[in-house]
């Protein structure tokens, strides 16, 4: 049986008149940047999150970027963030000419190692950028917590997480940002790249809007230099859509985790577990294994496609040679790069394929 890594077309077929309505109703308004579709989206997106405002960019990785210079993050300052996640997370800061300073993530929830995080912080730290990867969210009440001592920016990277939840309440509402990506393939995908950043700060805000339009506060007076990272119209009004559809894929992808963690039981590998207080909504669902490519050979040959998220942690990629950071300094973070796998998982997955792609693995892994 054929099981695609990920299958967006299903997905378009099952709400097609939603958003072929919405798409055509942008284009009949000629109002393709910024208006009023635009404002309803960041609207709604904010009410779903907790949050109090929200502003859509052209992507996650702007998201990040605007937010760090946005919150006053200055040249040489230094953000901590885990050396596990994908490099926009690490490309944002320096991009803002801050410096990173890497962590170890957690063996079980991948996100970052706050033992490692309170080592990090020294007088030249400025915040902390908690990734809440997979769709895991990260240790948000201990973060906090050293934040509020340090004197600490904290911008969330929920770039995998929307609509996942810390102790009852939504990554993105938890820091001083909330950056999100409606990159295609996320829980919340938009037709193209596009972004978003969640704020209870209007000072911030303020600062953000003149960023993300050149600099602009009239038509005609720049006041500062800026960049052209708004969300256009036509995206806003498909994720408007699909926002109303969220929870219940959510609700979906957890079921299917859970048939995973059943038909893999016993099997050679790691499954991902949620911890007691998250409630995680599975962006990837990451198991890990010996022998990777081996394994991946052997799932495609029964037709299963998989993914790996990701090969290598942000030291190991010659862009950021120049830190000087050798392999063994992250073990669990260089660990998850030998082994993670990302299964098939999204809403539209049927208990036929993911009884596939199990018996596929068990196959290609072996019994513990
Ligand atoms: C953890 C993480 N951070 C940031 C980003 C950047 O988002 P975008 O691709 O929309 O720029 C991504 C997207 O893949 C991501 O997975």
């Amino acid at each position: 049986m054929d099981v695609p890594f990920l299958d967006l077309k299903t997905q378009y077929q099952q709400i097609k008149p939603e958003i072929d309505r919405a798409i055509a109703e942008v284009v009949e308004s000629a109002r393709f940047v910024g208006g009023e579709r635009v404002e309803r989206f960041e609207r709604a997106f904010a009410d779903y999150c907790g949050s109090s405002h929200a502003l859509g960019v052209g992507s996650g990785t702007a998201a990040i970027h605007l937010a760090l210079l946005a919150l006053g993050l200055e040249p040489g300052q230094e953000v901590i963030l885990p050396a596990h996640t994908f490099m926009a997370t690490a490309e944002a800061v320096t991009h803002a000419r801050g410096k990173i300073v890497l962590v170890d993530v957690d063996p079980k929830t991948y996100t970052m190692d706050l033992g490692e995080v309170e080592a990090k912080i020294g007088k030249n730290t400025w915040g902390i950028i908690p990734v809440h990867l997979y769709g895991h969210p990260a240790n948000m009440g201990p973060i906090l917590e050293l934040a509020e001592k340090h004197g600490l920016k904290v911008v969330e990277d929920c770039a995998q997480s929307h609509g996942a939840r810390y102790r009852g309440r939504r990554t993105g509402c938890f820091g001083h940002a909330g950056c999100f990506s409606f990159y295609p393939g996320k829980n919340l995908g938009a037709y193209g790249d596009g972004g978003l950043v969640t704020t209870n700060d209007e000072t911030m805000l303020a600062r953000l809007r003149l960023l993300y339009n050149h600099g602009r506060n009239s038509k005609s007076q720049h006041e500062i230099e800026g960049f052209n990272e708004r969300l256009d119209a036509i995206q806003a009004a498909v994720l408007e859509v699909k926002l109303r559809h969220l929870d219940g894929w959510n609700e979906a992808r957890r079921a299917h985790a859970d048939r995973y963690r059943q038909k893999l039981a016993g099997a050679s590998l790691v499954v991902p577990e949620a911890s007691p207080d998250v409630e995680h909504i599975y962006h990837l669902f990451v198991v890990r294994v010996q022998d990777r490519p081996r394994v991946v050979e052997s799932l495609k040959k029964r037709g299963v496609s998989t993914g790996v998220h990701y090969d290598r942690p942000v030291h190991l990629h010659p862009a950021y040679g120049y830190l000087g950071l050798s392999q063994g300094q992250y073990p669990v973070s260089e660990a998850c790069g030998r082994e993670v796998l990302s299964l098939p998982m999204y809403a539209e997955l049927g208990d036929a394929q993911i009884d596939a792609v199990c018996e596929a693995l068990r196959e290609a892994t072996g019994e513990r």
